[in-house]
């Protein structure tokens, strides 16, 4: 594609210029990794040993790079942890890291690989940019020493941070961001003081970065899209799925459509620890996906993307505040899904009209199925509360699914697989937020592109007959300003009751295994 526009240069300078200048289409990659993982992450290994871990995993990054830049991509993410693994203690990831300037000191790397100490990661990945010619998004460690003056200096002397870095092109470094929303368990890693607004200016477009869980919390996530005004989001995660709302493919389609940005989301390939799904999305539909259990090899993905999407405007409200409750009498019931008591009802018929509610938030669904199977049961829900399980934050969510079995309690559980495809649906909620994000999960865990559409009045509507059976058509939506639930004073207080309690464990040196979900 560059080549066509260089040869136009040739017949006229000043329309090279232009064209050179601004590209109204980009060819973005994603590289699902499956990352090799060191054998010991709770005591600290020699530098070798840990520059060596690194060198295996980025000659698996060289590879994808390389045969991405083959194929005409103009930029390429890696994921999350996808250089050296996860699961560290503090002391043991430290061999792992290194100085990360400031992107402003205009350096690159692979040019003048001394000049901020010896980084021989950050000089593989410039090289790697700039022998390929195009910008390599990649996950590595921070560290930074601090003194005893500041006083939320580490006792160790230094800060760690999960850190995205990206190179241009010509192998710059043009952006660095320090990871805000680290997930349970990452204790090996301290969250800047204050959130990071990480963007940096391409010809194909303006860019934002966050990592993992960021993608749940206002800052710096739904603030890059709201105040800064990126096209595309650059997400490296070790993302692993929960169903039914969080699977990484779902959600990160979902939050793409939501917000009306592209979306880069590379994940770690770790079938075992049930983390897959990457993909490359825009708002108004995914345009390649990936998510295998089945094997274990790394996956390349590409697709064309607009360089400035377009972002329309929906009244997540307007429709669904606008009409009666479509039925009344039937029979609630409660059950739970990803520890959230949802409202429920049961859908009869082949086809029909629903209301439920719970709270502030009432959902209305008209569907019609293909056919009405007596082996399986579907149900329309509602959510509207904090969520507070491994994170807090509050939610309003409106879902048809699958019951896992035709046992009523079941609905909200883990299931993926179906056989019961759907004519047409339309859910809406009477949500109390702009930030609504909506999915569509097929059975096997398969996207929908370009089966539905979100019409301004906030309605989740389809298009044509799902090409699969459904496993859920949800409108998940975040409330954040309620996260802390009773204010500032508690959210303070919490903190330093979280400091205090970190403290005691530490000293204790209990370093229980969570179960963690996301990364
Ligand atoms: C971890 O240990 C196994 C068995 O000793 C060995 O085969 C493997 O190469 C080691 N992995 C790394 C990354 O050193
Ligand atoms: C990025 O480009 C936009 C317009 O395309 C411009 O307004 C903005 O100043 C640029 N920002 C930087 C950091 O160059
Ligand atoms: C959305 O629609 C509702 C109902 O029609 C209206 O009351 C509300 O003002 C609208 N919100 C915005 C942000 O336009
Ligand atoms: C659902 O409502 C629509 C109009 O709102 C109506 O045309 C349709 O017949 C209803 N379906 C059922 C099964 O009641």
């Amino acid at each position: 594609m560059l080549a066509s526009r260089w040869l136009l240069c040739v017949v006229s300078s000043a329309v090279c210029v232009l064209e050179a200048s601004s590209l109204d289409t980009f060819v973005a990659a994603v590289y699902e990794h499956a990352v090799i993982l060191p054998n010991v992450t709770q005591l600290p290994v020699s530098s070798e040993e840990a520059l060596a871990l690194m060198n295996q995993n980025l000659d698996a990054l060289e590879r994808a790079v390389t045969s991405a830049a083959k194929q005409g991509a103009h930029i390429i993410v890696t994921p999350e942890d996808g250089i050296y693994g996860m699961h560290f203690s503090r002391q043991a990831i430290y061999p792992y890291l290194e100085d990360i300037p400031d992107p402003q000191v205009n350096w690159i790397p692979c040019n003048n690989p001394d000049r901020f100490g010896y980084n021989p990661v950050q000089k593989r990945l410039s090289c790697l940019a700039k022998s390929n010619s195009i910008y390599v998004v990649a996950n590595i460690g921070d560290k930074k020493p601090c003194h005893a003056s500041d006083s939320h200096c580490p006792p160790d002397g230094r800060y760690q941070y999960n850190t995205n870095v990206v190179f241009d092109s010509q192998g710059k470094l043009v952006a660095r961001y320090h990871k805000q929303n680290l997930f349970l368990g990452e204790d090996q890693f301290d969250a800047p003081r204050e959130p990071e607004f990480v963007t940096f200016n391409t010809s194909f477009g303006k860019f934002g970065i966050f990592t993992c869980f960021d993608i749940l919390f206002h800052d710096p996530a739904v603030t890059l899209v709201k105040d800064f005004h990126v096209d595309t989001i650059l997400f490296p995660t070790a993302w692993m799925n929960v169903l039914p709302h969080l699977s990484a493919i779902e959600f990160h389609s979902a939050w793409a459509m939501g917000m009306g940005v592209n979306f880069l989301a590379s994940n770690i390939h770790y079938p075992t620890k049930r983390m897959t799904g990457s993909g490359i999305y825009a708002p108004e539909s995914p345009k390649s996906f990936h998510y295998d259990m089945r094997t274990k090899e790394g996956k390349l993905l590409f697709a064309q993307l607009d360089s400035h999407p377009h972002r329309p405007a929906v009244n997540w409200t307007s429709y669904a505040s606008s009409i009666e409750a479509l039925s009344v009498g039937n029979k609630e019931f409660k059950s739970i899904a990803f520890f959230d008591e949802f409202t429920f009802v049961v859908l009869k018929g082949i086809a029909g009209n629903y209301t439920v509610c719970q709270n502030d938030l009432c959902c209305h669904l008209s569907y019609q199925m293909s056919e009405k199977r007596s082996d399986e049961v579907y149900a329309l829900g509602a959510f509207d509360g904090l969520h507070t399980v491994e994170g807090q934050y509050h939610l309003q969510i409106c879902t048809l699914l699958k019951c896992r079995t035709m046992d009523l309690s079941t609905c909200g559980s883990s299931v993926d697989t179906a056989s019961t495809r759907f004519e047409m649906f339309s859910l809406s909620g009477t949500f109390g937020t702009q930030y609504v994000f909506p999915e569509v999960l097929l059975s096997d865990i398969k996207l929908a592109p370009g089966e539905f559409q979100v019409s301004s009045d906030g309605r989740l509507l389809s298009l044509k007959p799902t090409s699969g059976p459904v496993l859920t058509v949800t409108l998940f939506g975040r409330l954040y300003e309620k996260d802390s639930a009773s204010g500032i004073r508690v959210h303070s207080l919490i903190i330093v009751l979280m400091g205090l309690i970190s403290i005691i464990y530490a000293s204790l040196r209990l370093h229980s295994e969570f179960q963690v979900s996301l990364g």
